[in-house]
């Protein structure tokens, strides 16, 4: 298969499982909306021409419906034949379960896509983040005190602070950021799920978000950072346990430096990068799923950080050839 054919059949996988997902939406059932997003990426992705390798799964932290870590998946799984194309695969088929359960905007099908080593196996625990695009990179720092990386993000967008959004998951342990963010004065969005949509609008100029702060998922982490790659955007990210279950997880995979700060190139450090991801829910840079009579439409953004390339994919999936096809 050629190097767009292959990129076409991962575009596909995240279309297929929104598409999934979203005939879900609004029904308050968070774990069924999970669980055909889950099934569908597992079917496609077992279609591509690959020997495919889940290193980031999902659901051990929620008690998802899951695709393991380290399962194989491609039509050449479990293939050591050097001629055989071997793939790194994290995914998060429906990020933002509770997003699309209740028809609130931001639901992504997402997945980013590697050569083998390209993004880093990180256990289901939570990750201390800080996201910011190309025009703030290098201006901040983790464990920088709130005020000074707000101050250095809008010297690099040369405005005030108060020209700055913040976006910031809403949950108690972030009482203390969100003081300290308006205190400095910045705007912040609070957002009830969805921190990796979040972070790819940091990276994206004229969607009004300047940078993503706090504690989210670290499978998230991960693949917001293949999408960093990809935007020249910057994430830095500490792995971090929130109870003795992730503390054990973390033992489990080797990871004893808990202090230690990954940024983008680390948690993602593929040459190869693919990243793919289709609104389930309409979004700030994505329409979720619009069904019509006979068919539905997606829209996807797709990235490749080797050849350099940043698709919007708008899709028509026709079911019946005789369904009107409008201009949008
Ligand atoms: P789901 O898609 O599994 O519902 O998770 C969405 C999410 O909001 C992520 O965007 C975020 O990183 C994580 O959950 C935060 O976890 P928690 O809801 O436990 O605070």
């Amino acid at each position: 298969m050629s190097v767009d054919g292959f990129e076409q059949g991962l575009i596909r996988v995240t279309e297929l499982a929104a598409l999934a997902a979203a005939q879900t939406m609004g029904y308050g059932d968070s774990h069924s909306s999970d669980k055909v997003a889950v099934e569908s990426m597992r079917r496609e992705l077992d279609l591509l021409p690959m020997a495919g390798r889940i290193v980031i799964g999902e659901g051990e932290r929620d008690e998802a419906p899951m695709l393991f870590i380290h399962e194989e998946l491609g039509a050449f799984k479990g293939t050591e034949d050097e001629n055989v194309q071997g793939v790194d695969i994290a995914v998060d088929p429906l990020e933002g379960t509770g997003l699309c359960a209740t028809g609130a905007g931001g639901a992504v099908a997402v997945l980013a896509a590697s050569e083998r080593g390209g993004l880093l196996e990180a256990p289901d625990v939570y990750m201390d983040k800080i996201v910011v695009g190309p025009t703030a990179r290098g201006a901040v720092h983790l464990d920088a005190p709130v005020a000074e990386n707000l101050r250095n993000i809008a010297s690099a967008f040369n405005r005030e602070i108060s020209d700055l959004t913040v976006v910031v998951l809403d949950r108690d342990r972030h009482r203390q950021l969100i003081h300290d963010i308006r205190r400095a004065g910045a705007r912040i969005r609070l957002i009830a799920d969805g921190d990796l949509s979040a972070g790819i609008s940091a990276a994206v100029r004229g969607t009004g978000v300047h940078a993503v702060m706090g504690t989210g998922g670290a499978p998230e982490g991960v693949i917001t950072a293949a999408a960093m790659r990809c935007l020249g955007g910057e994430i830095y990210g500490r792995l971090t346990a929130l109870n003795k279950e992730q503390e054990q997880r973390l033992e489990e995979m080797g990871i004893r430096d808990v202090d230690r700060i990954y940024s983008a190139e680390e948690l993602a450090p593929g040459d190869q990068l693919l990243f793919s991801c289709t609104g389930v829910t309409d979004g700030e840079m994505l329409r979720g799923v619009r069904f019509f009579g006979g068919g539905s439409r997606t829209s996807t953004l797709f990235m490749s950080r080797q050849r350099g390339i940043i698709r919007f994919v708008d899709t028509i999936h026709r079911e019946d050839d005789t369904a009107p096809v409008h201009f949008q």
